[in-house]
């Protein structure tokens, strides 16, 4: 089911602090950040030559990120976000094997356009997973 990791994501109190941290620090390409209304973040994306890292800082005032960065004051890893190729049957063949998934299990537009779902960290060993349709 799942295929390449798409990236990971780090939630962050600073976001223009974090990018200079991975552009002039680690020397690597970052992006602009772009809002995200819709999941209440705001985000810039490092290239890696094999993945990529979602730096995550919070927008507007109920931001899903919010109480995690709460309780993590230096920020931290967020999710891993695994590519599948179909959203819908990922979708209905978890839901089969008892997995929760966020929300309202319909998938939404992630950072990129293409549909996203996230699962629930308590049935995946600690680690909330996003999954993007490729
Ligand atoms: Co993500």
């Amino acid at each position: 089911m799942i295929e390449r990791l798409n990236h990971v994501a780090i939630a962050v109190h600073d976001l223009e602090a974090a990018i200079e941290l991975y552009r002039d620090v680690l020397g690597a390409d970052v992006s602009e950040p772009v809002d995200l209304p819709e999941h209440g973040v705001t985000v810039s994306f490092v290239t890696l030559d094999n993945t990529k890292i979602e730096l995550l800082h919070p927008l507007g005032n109920n931001s899903p990120i919010m109480s995690y960065l709460n309780k993590n004051a230096s920020g931290g890893i967020h999710h891993l976000c695994y590519e599948v190729k179909d959203i819908f049957k990922a979708r209905d063949d978890l839901l089969k094997k008892g997995m929760r998934i966020l929300g309202t299990s319909e998938p939404k537009p992630g950072a990129h356009g293409k549909p996203v779902l996230f699962l629930h960290p308590k049935d995946f060993c600690g680690t909330l997973i996003e999954l993007e349709q490729i």
